[in-house]
């Protein structure tokens, strides 16, 4: 069966549209009719005319897409694909968390649960967090959850007052600084670029640090320019695609990474085959509670507000 083939077909039989991160395989992000960081992801969840929309990403970007489109079908080709930042955000624990510190405002990076979103006063993505945690009036603390280095660089930036939650990106966390010391030895002319969820030692090294649509840019309005690229390796296909001669080159992992590169185990379970079987069977479905998206969409209205 021409797996292409069929996708497009039923898409259009059952008008749905396909969204995927930059981070799933090659052959998803060239089917898919938007490829984007989680903030452009939001904004086409949230004004697609789409019956079913496909979420080609990781369960708390499907969830949003729910949640901003609660009348919709949204489905996930695999529902076990998760992400290390949202499973370290338990909602009990947060929720305590929060109650012993009324005064502070509770911003919350979008990867984390519906549950989190809705125990939160605004949500934020890589692309517009400093934007976000500045929109706050200054004298008043911040409670900044569930990434610690996303939230560490914010501080550094702003000067902000941010009481962070222990949770981090294990994709972003597997870089290696000696290797990375090693690459740029052989490739002194190439600069680098990094996620700000990757920790202070690799973002200290950096000529550009955004999110994934802000390192994409970057490359594009760098033409002359050679990178060693420091996110989820995923990101080098539109990369290659946007900038054919530019030489690119991933930062390296740490010895006992699953890959050379660092590769999100989460955004690669989901495969063509999958995407096809859950748009045929329009399962698995992201179902949310109405009360919590009731509290979540606030939150990430107020960022999408914002954003624009
Ligand atoms: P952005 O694409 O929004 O930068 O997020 C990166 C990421 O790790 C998503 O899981
Ligand atoms: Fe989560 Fe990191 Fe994977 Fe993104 S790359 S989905 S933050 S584990």
């Amino acid at each position: 069966m021409d797996l292409v083939k069929e996708i497009n077909r039923l898409k259009k039989e059952k008008n749905a549209v396909i969204l995927a991160h930059y981070y799933q395989v090659p052959e998803i992000q060239d089917i898919a009719d938007y490829v984007g960081d989680s903030l452009g992801l939001s904004q086409q969840a949230a004004k697609t005319d789409a019956d079913i929309i496909v979420f080609a990403g990781v369960h708390f970007m499907a969830e949003t897409a729910k949640i901003l489109s609660p009348d919709k079908t949204v489905v996930l080709p695999d529902l076990n694909a998760g992400c290390s930042l949202a499973d370290a955000c338990p909602p009990d624990a947060f929720k305590k968390f929060t109650e012993a510190h009324p005064d502070h405002v509770v911003i919350t990076y979008v990867n984390c649960s519906a549950e989190i979103k809705a125990l939160s006063d605004i949500v934020c993505t890589s692309s517009n967090a400093l934007k976000i945690v500045e929109s706050v009036p200054k004298d008043t603390p911040i409670i900044f959850a569930p990434d610690k280095n996303l939230g560490a660089y914010i501080i550094k930036e702003t000067g902000r007052d941010m009481l962070l939650w222990d949770g981090s990106c294990i994709v972003h966390e597997a870089f290696s600084m000696d290797k990375l010391i090693e690459l740029h030895k052989k490739y002194p002319d190439y600069k680098i670029i990094a996620h700000p969820e990757s920790e202070e030692h690799i973002l200290n090294t950096a000529t550009y640090i955004g999110s994934t649509s802000g390192m994409i840019n970057y490359v594009k309005q760098h033409p002359d320019q050679k990178f060693i690229v420091a996110t989820e390796a995923g990101i080098l296909h539109k990369m290659k695609e946007e900038m054919p001669n530019t030489e690119l080159v991933p930062a390296p992992a740490k010895e006992d990474n699953t890959c050379a590169c660092s590769e999100c185990h989460f955004m690669k379970m989901n495969t063509l085959q999958k995407l096809y079987d859950c748009l045929l069977n329009e399962s698995p479905q992201i179902e949310v509670d109405k009360t919590i998206i009731n509290r979540a969409l606030l939150p990430i209205e107020r960022m999408l507000e914002l954003s624009k």
